[in-house]
């Protein structure tokens, strides 16, 4: 089968590495998707172990569409049965660009009908009552070729079902993975956090030196579907399971200024099953100091959504600067939307831009001292 993955802007290196070390070889990305072959099995791993991916799609076919009826007739001739029952809860997302097919709505009245004609003709039936698996069809037309695709997520993959209580401006999951992904963070060295919030990102960054798969407990569409052969989802779940660290880690910080916030930290961080693994505390980010020499240091502190705030952030991000400076040895990555974050933090090492959901962000990397090489001749950082 065709696989794509979606992905944000600016995490696509990030989910590529990610594919590689799950052993399913090197995958182009083209316009926020990555694309792949494999079958169940691959797309049960990619939904159970991806951190930054957003959605695992399965191409069902692509076609020329530049009218309805080529529309209709290209989905028809797809082979719907093969993937769905009479009964299938269909729903359309569908976009359209440089195309004809502009009117995306009508688009996805055309997609399900045909679908659902196919369904009748092959199962002989009259009766479609969508009461039965979802299926979330995707229609996505570049330059007067339809790409249709069922996705097998469901949910975004950054709902992982820890986050259930909301403070100011979360991040979401799959950017906060992306940034620990992209950041020399290993297992054994120090993180912290020190904006933590609803505690994403030390909650991630501990995932990630566990090696606890941010899918493993979660429900995906494609586990519903009958063409998914029997026990595919909970062999990759079991594997997931004898995969996580249970020795050493080294420590994660995360701490913030409200006393509510990090409560609700420490309560997501024990959904995920990382709280024994954080060490909380309330304070400003300003008192932050470490006596391990190298860490990394992932945050994303207040951006001001209303213009009075952002008089406040400049000396708040200037502040910010002079903490992590004092820890020459200890990267730093800040993510924010505040036009002035650069100004007052200095210039990076390296800049990007990310997108927290829809809100563009830069993220500015400031590299550390690097650590000693070790014995066999590598970086540690690397
Ligand atoms: C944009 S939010 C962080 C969101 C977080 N990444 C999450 O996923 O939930 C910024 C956080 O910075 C905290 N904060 C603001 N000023 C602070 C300071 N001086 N020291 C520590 N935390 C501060 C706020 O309480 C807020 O929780």
């Amino acid at each position: 089968m065709k696989l794509q993955i979606c992905v944000q802007t600016g995490v696509e290196a990030a989910v590529k590495r990610e594919i590689e070390r799950l052993g399913l070889g090197h995958a182009p990305a083209i316009r926020g998707r990555i694309e792949l072959s494999g079958d169940w099995d691959t797309v049960a791993r990619l939904n159970v172990f991806l951190r930054a991916g957003e959605r695992v799609l399965v191409e069902v076919g692509k076609f020329p569409a530049d009218t309805f009826d080529a529309l209709y007739d290209g989905v028809r001739a797809l082979c719907w049965e093969e993937f769905l029952t009479p009964h299938a809860h269909v729903l359309i997302d569908g976009k359209s660009f440089r195309s004809k097919l502009v009117a995306v709505k009508a688009a996805g009245g055309v997609v399900k009908k045909a679908i659902i004609d196919r369904l009748k003709e092959r199962f002989r039936t009259n009766t479609v009552d969508e009461r039965g698996e979802r299926a979330v069809v995707g229609v996505s037309i570049f330059e007067d070729v339809a790409t249709i695709t069922l996705d097998t997520s469901g949910d975004g993959l950054h709902r992982r079902g820890y986050r259930v209580l909301t403070y100011d401006a979360p991040l979401r999951e799959t950017t906060a993975a992306a940034i620990v992904e992209d950041s020399f963070y290993r297992r054994g060295k120090a993180f912290a956090d020190p904006f933590c919030g609803s505690g994403t990102i030390a909650i991630e960054a501990a995932m990630y030196a566990k090696n606890v798969a941010p899918g493993k407990s979660r429900d995906f569409d494609f586990a519903h579907w009958k063409c998914v052969p029997k026990g595919v989802l909970a062999a990759v779940r079991e594997e997931a399971k004898a995969l996580e660290w249970s020795g050493d880690m080294g420590h994660v910080y995360a701490s913030d200024l409200s006393p509510r916030a990090v409560e609700i930290a420490r309560e997501h961080a024990k959904r995920a099953g990382v709280l024994g693994d954080i060490t909380y505390s309330v304070g400003d980010m300003r008192k932050f100091s470490c006596a391990e020499r190298y860490g990394v240091l992932v945050c994303n502190p207040p951006y001001g959504a209303r213009m009075n705030d952002r008089e406040d952030l400049f000396p708040l991000y200037r502040d910010l600067s002079k903490m992590f400076r004092a820890l020459p040895a200890w990267s730093a990555y800040i993510l924010s939307a505040y036009e002035g974050a650069q100004r007052a933090l200095g210039r990076p090492d390296k800049r990007r831009i990310l997108y927290n959901a829809d809100l563009k962000c830069s993220l500015l990397a400031y590299y550390g001292e690097k650590p000693p090489l070790a014995p066999d001749g590598a970086s540690l950082r690397d």
